[in-house]
């Protein structure tokens, strides 16, 4: 047993139990456009991977364009009944207000051979990534940007009768934080305070309209949103300072894009708005510790991970493993009234006993989550393959299915087999029996 909580149990427990989920539960793994597809030579990360302002390129990436037909019978043939990807919207509309009818036919492909499969596609509109007309435009700070994308949703909408599940946005904070603040992704702007304020609100406007738009062209259209959500502790409960922090924290990443979208109440109005389920993508804790002054007076800083006494192993990218955090995070959105869904959850590891631990901790987390009767509709591990892990390249192993990029040959992981036993048939035995 790896040293850290688990959900529900301690380490010395040697009792024997049953999660049972839905028989509808959606069970699969997700994937985005550029770290899998190859060649999106119309976007912005490309041009900034052309021009050498990022550390790696994408180049052919998984060539998942041509081997989606493989990628998904890999993913039938490990129990999945979902899976979700991105559309690349510079590759649907290469320049403003021209559509490539290949490019959208490919789509339609794509869902047609998902589906094909018995496996429900969830679409993402948006996952990082952006045409080059509308990045050259001012991206989400240009005139209409809200306006542009929710034409781009309601056009897929409209093309892709066969989408029920659909995600606007996948992680505008995440985003807007490495875009502006940090400058590490395009359009790499350092500290840009106001700027990132402006782009977070202008996100929000563009999920709200295309909410809209996705709902007038499809009506039975499922819209949410893929939200990134660290579970925020005080690095130590008694300190006052460091819980106001940490809840100043939580309230400025995982409160306030809901708050202003209109899922979450306030000033008086109701919630609930513009979110018919909420994604979202957890991978660690965050401790946090509070401070004297400057930022850190109000945000407190990061704890070097690993500090905290109860800390549990660390994945590649230096991420703690902290399964409790997923539980813990599905309660705390459960007051939204909305059905969550785990659209992302995963690790960068080399080491395959601690994936099939990770994924098998995580999964009784969300069996307990069942269990109290909270509204989880599925569960995609990030992510179905390896991928090309943005400014980290493709060092970074997340795959159920490992990758080699020389030959592009794919070799499940034993944690996929692992979690192909539960997919199929929608129960987790805990402690698992040898794979
Ligand atoms: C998430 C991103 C996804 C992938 C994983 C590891 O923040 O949504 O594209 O990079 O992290």
């Amino acid at each position: 047993m790896m040293n850290y909580p688990s959900p529900t149990r301690s380490a010395q427990e040697s009792q024997v139990t049953c999660y049972r989920f839905p028989s509808g539960f959606l069970w699969g793994a997700a994937t985005s456009s550029h770290q899998v597809e190859g060649n999106n030579v119309a976007n912005d990360w490309w041009e900034f991977e052309q021009a050498g302002r990022l550390p790696y390129r994408s180049g052919e990436a998984c060539r998942h364009w041509d081997l989606y037909e493989q990628d998904f019978e890999l993913a039938r043939s490990l129990g999945h009944n979902a899976h979700r990807f991105s559309i690349e919207w510079s590759r649907v509309e290469p320049a403003e207000g021209r559509w490539s009818e290949e490019a959208i036919a490919h789509y339609r492909a794509v869902v047609a051979a998902l589906l094909r499969r018995g496996i429900e596609p969830v679409v993402t509109l948006h996952h990082f990534t952006h045409p080059a007309w509308f990045a050259r435009r001012g991206g989400w700070l240009g005139r209409d940007a809200a306006a542009s994308f929710a034409r781009y949703a309601e056009r897929m909408a409209a093309e892709l009768p066969g989408v029920r599940y659909w995600l606007t946005l996948n992680e505008p904070t995440v985003w807007t934080r490495l875009a502006y603040m940090v400058g590490e992704w395009p359009p790499c702007v350092r500290g840009a305070w106001p700027k990132a304020v402006r782009v977070l609100w202008s996100q929000a406007r563009a999920h709200v309209v295309a909410y809209q738009a996705l709902h007038a062209s499809a009506p039975a259209a499922r819209v949410g949103l893929a939200h990134n959500v660290p579970c925020i502790q005080p690095c130590d409960p008694r300190r006052r300072r460091d819980r106001l922090a940490a809840r100043a924290r939580d309230l400025l990443l995982n409160d306030a894009f809901l708050y202003i979208i209109g899922a979450l109440p306030a000033g008086g109005r109701r919630g609930g708005r513009h979110l018919d389920f909420l994604g979202i993508n957890y991978y660690t804790r965050s401790v946090v510790r509070g401070g004297t002054r400057g930022r850190a007076l109000v945000l407190g800083d990061e704890c070097t991970a690993g500090h905290h006494p109860d800390h549990g192993p660390l994945s590649d990218i230096g991420f703690e493993v902290y399964p409790a955090g997923l539980l813990a995070v599905l309660q705390k959105f459960s007051t939204l009234r909305r059905p969550l869904l785990v659209t992302e959850n995963g690790i960068a590891t080399t080491d395959e006993a601690l994936r099939t631990v990770f994924v098998h901790e995580h999964l009784v987390a969300l069996g307990e989550a069942v269990r109290r009767g909270l509204d989880v509709i599925g569960y995609l591990y990030w992510s179905l393959i390896d991928n090309f892990e943005w400014a980290l390249g493709t060092t970074p192993r997340y795959g159920l299915t490992a990758v080699d990029y020389r030959t592009q040959a794919r070799v499940p992981r034993p944690a996929a087999e692992l979690y192909a036993r539960v997919c199929r048939s929608h129960e987790l035995v805990d402690p698992p029996g040898p794979l």
